[in-house]
């Protein structure tokens, strides 16, 4: 499928979506959201697509936000509709089974923060700013950051970052928790995508469950939790890879999954 505003590249069991608007910072318009989530629910049933890398073309961002362009104008349902539109992408991210890692290439701002915290991790070059500047601009996040970043930092220092609108480092972003690791600008790409082969050459029927888990143990107490990890970590043993992971072990060679 051609896509106006997105690449996908494949490197083995590793997919490469970079959002292709460089000359506006890679802002999210309709356009971009929309093919965003054609693009996840086309990779997610890709059967040669284990792990997909989000990323933004150009040397300068990331994505700067949502398109500010589009945006000034509208009324409040046209609000609530690219509001919803927002939600449905980064939702489409959040829950695709597979694992996706975003690499940070600069600015990660408003919309484009957002949608690095609805991604399973980020990675940032060091020359990443991340920040939710919307208060700058008379409104506040509105593509899930009042959710995701209190949730992954905490309430106080989320509403810091919401309240002031400020930009802040890759390092302080790593500092924070938002960010797991910072590489040079020249090595983040290669860097990701040795950890997303490293993700790609486990079970993935195992890392499909545990994701799962992880993400609904948040919204539930931790013996709601904990129960829901027994009942999903009980029907892993009915898989093929269960089996295999186990005998490889103890024949002493590499497993080969199948993904079931
Ligand atoms: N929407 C639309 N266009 C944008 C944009 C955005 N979010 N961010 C940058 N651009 C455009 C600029 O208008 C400019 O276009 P022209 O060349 O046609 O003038 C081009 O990208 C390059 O940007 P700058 O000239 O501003 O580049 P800079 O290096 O001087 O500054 C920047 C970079 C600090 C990222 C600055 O562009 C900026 O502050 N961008 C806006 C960031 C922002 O406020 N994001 C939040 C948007 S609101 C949001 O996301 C709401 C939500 O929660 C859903």
């Amino acid at each position: 499928m051609a896509f106006e505003n997105l690449i996908i590249e494949k490197k083995g069991n590793v997919a490469i979506l970079t959002i292709n608007r460089p000359k506006a910072l890679n802002a999210l318009n309709t356009l971009t959201l929309k093919e965003m989530q054609k693009a996840i629910f086309m990779l997610g049933d890709d059967p040669d697509v284990a792990v997909i890398i989000l990323t933004g073309a150009g040397e300068k961002a990331f994505v700067a936000g949502a398109d500010i362009s589009e945006m000034k104008d509208f009324d409040v349902n046209q609000a609530i509709s690219f509001s919803m539109e927002g939600h449905r992408t980064m939702d489409a991210f959040s829950h695709i089974e597979k694992v996706v890692i975003a690499a940070v290439n600069g600015y990660a701002l408003g919309g484009g923060c957002e949608i690095a915290l609805a991604c399973d991790f980020i990675y940032a070059s060091q020359n990443a700013r991340f920040g939710l500047p919307e208060v700058t601009l008379g409104i506040f996040p509105g593509f899930g950051g009042t959710q995701r970043l209190p949730r992954l930092i905490g309430k106080g220092k989320a509403k810091e970052l919401i309240f002031t609108g400020e930009m802040i480092t890759a390092q302080q972003a790593l500092e924070l928790g938002i960010v797991n690791k910072i590489f040079p600008s020249e090595n983040l790409m290669e860097e990701s995508l040795k950890t997303a082969s490293k993700i790609a050459s486990n079970g993935q029927v195992g890392i499909r469950m545990a994701k799962r888990v992880i993400d609904a143990g948040f919204d539930v107490s931790l013996s709601e939790g904990s129960f829901f990890e027994s009942k999903a970590w009980g029907l892993v043993f009915g898989t093929y890879d269960q089996k295999e992971g186990m005998n490889a072990f103890l024949e002493k060679r590499k497993p080969v999954y199948k993904g079931k």
